[in-house]
């Protein structure tokens, strides 16, 4: 079996020839909102389409042709991920719905049962609600604090304490683009036993991770957002650690046996994934992985990052631009005195620009901004010069009615 080697030598980017995988590019719109979701590669809505047109069958059950077919490619698939994030083990992977349910099945399923009252939970004030929320409602279950930390290393040393159970952060802030340090971070967590839970749905996209050698407890993302479908993602999580949780939900064969008094669950990962599996979605991504081996993602982030400082070079020279989001980065977040995010994001619909405004999901961090939402350009390396010529224009013409 082929893995994924995302340093191998024989890779190439092309940006025309990356491009025109997306068949979505193929009119004269403009897409600049992939932070929110990524277009879908051909390989991928292929992949989709031959397994409902002519091989449809379920996993783990039927012992039929195809269904064996199908539970030998969602195990490939799991193994495409493990190599992806450099995990320990297959069974370390365990497919979810999204970074949402992965961050839930964390805070429900480990943290409910090991928490106790006056336990502190670290969570900084960058995260999207998705890992803000479980955190709340877990420690309103418990009794334990949520402690609001601003990111800086500095005040995480002041802030941990022996009362300290739980530090997560994001890979990469989905409003400013900021990337921490979480080797660091790890470290200062792991000194005092806590464990460090990571939200990477931005950060995957554009910054590969070894969460062995940063020491990472529990790592969640979504495929949607690298190039792959809706309504999947990953659970990474330590095999002890995995080991010693309660199962999440109940259902078909997440159990080894059970009767009407209890059930022995199943080993790693089936214990987390009762019921039917996403196995469109799981096919869609194990071929999204396997055609991104085919680039060198290292040079695509590299002219992602030049169309970036190209793009924050032409807002710059709008009149009563602020910005929010970091230099270098494929996120760009702004706002323009005097005009409303959503007006802006309406006119520049109506001239075929698709781009994201509004609190992304991240109302704390706009509280710490001082904003009520802002105006997000997200880049792929699928985006080109002319995206931006035609995004900087569109934004002239709506400066224009607007003010
Ligand atoms: C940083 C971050 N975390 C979590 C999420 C939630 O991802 P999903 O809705 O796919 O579960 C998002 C989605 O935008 C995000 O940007």
């Amino acid at each position: 079996m082929v893995l994924p080697d995302l340093n191998s030598h024989n890779k190439h980017f092309n940006p025309e020839q990356f491009r025109s995988n997306f068949p979505a590019l193929n009119d004269q719109s403009v897409y600049l909102d992939s932070a929110a979701t990524a277009l879908k590669p051909q390989a991928m809505i292929a992949a989709t389409h031959e397994y409902y047109a002519h091989s449809t069958a379920t996993a783990q059950r039927s012992l039929h042709h195809d269904a064996l077919q199908v539970t030998a490619r969602i195990d490939k698939a799991r193994q495409y991920v493990a190599e992806f994030i450099h995990a320990n083990d297959n069974s370390e992977v365990i497919w979810t719905r999204g970074t949402t349910e992965s961050i839930n099945i964390i805070a429900q399923s480990y943290a409910r049962s090991i928490l106790k009252p006056n336990d502190e939970i670290i969570v900084s004030e960058l995260e999207h609600h998705s890992n803000l929320l479980p955190w709340l409602i877990v420690a309103e279950q418990t009794g334990a604090k949520v402690i609001k930390w601003s990111s800086n290393i500095e005040e995480l040393s002041s802030l941990i304490s022996t009362h300290t159970k739980i530090v997560t952060i994001t890979q990469m802030s989905n409003v400013t683009g900021f990337c921490p340090d979480l080797a660091t971070i790890s470290q200062i967590t792991h000194q005092y036993n806590a464990i460090l839970v990571v939200d990477g749905a931005q950060g995957i996209v554009h910054h590969s991770l070894d969460v062995k050698q940063l020491d990472i407890d529990f790592y969640a993302f979504s495929a949607h957002k690298l190039y792959g479908p809706t309504g999947l993602g990953v659970l990474y999580g330590k095999q002890q650690l995995l080991k010693q949780m309660n199962v999440w939900q109940g259902g078909g064969k997440m159990l080894k046996n059970a009767s009407f008094s209890d059930f022995q669950p199943a080993e790693l990962p089936y214990k987390f994934e009762a019921g039917t599996p996403n196995i469109a979605g799981i096919i869609g991504y194990a071929a999204t992985l396997d055609w991104l081996r085919n680039w060198d993602v290292k040079q695509a982030d590299r002219y992602t990052e030049q169309l970036a400082n190209y793009t924050k070079s032409q807002l710059e020279k709008i009149t009563d631009i602020e910005f929010y989001s970091v230099d270098n980065s494929p996120i760009i977040s702004f706002n323009i005195t005097n005009i409303h995010h959503n007006d802006l994001a309406i006119l520049l619909s109506e001239q075929k620009i698709a781009i994201r405004t509004g609190e992304l999901c991240a109302q704390p961090l706009m509280q710490k901004l001082g904003c009520h939402g802002v105006i997000r350009i997200s880049l792929m390396p699928y985006n080109n010069q002319q995206d931006i010529d035609k995004l900087i224009q569109a934004i002239h013409n709506a400066i224009a009615i607007l003010k």
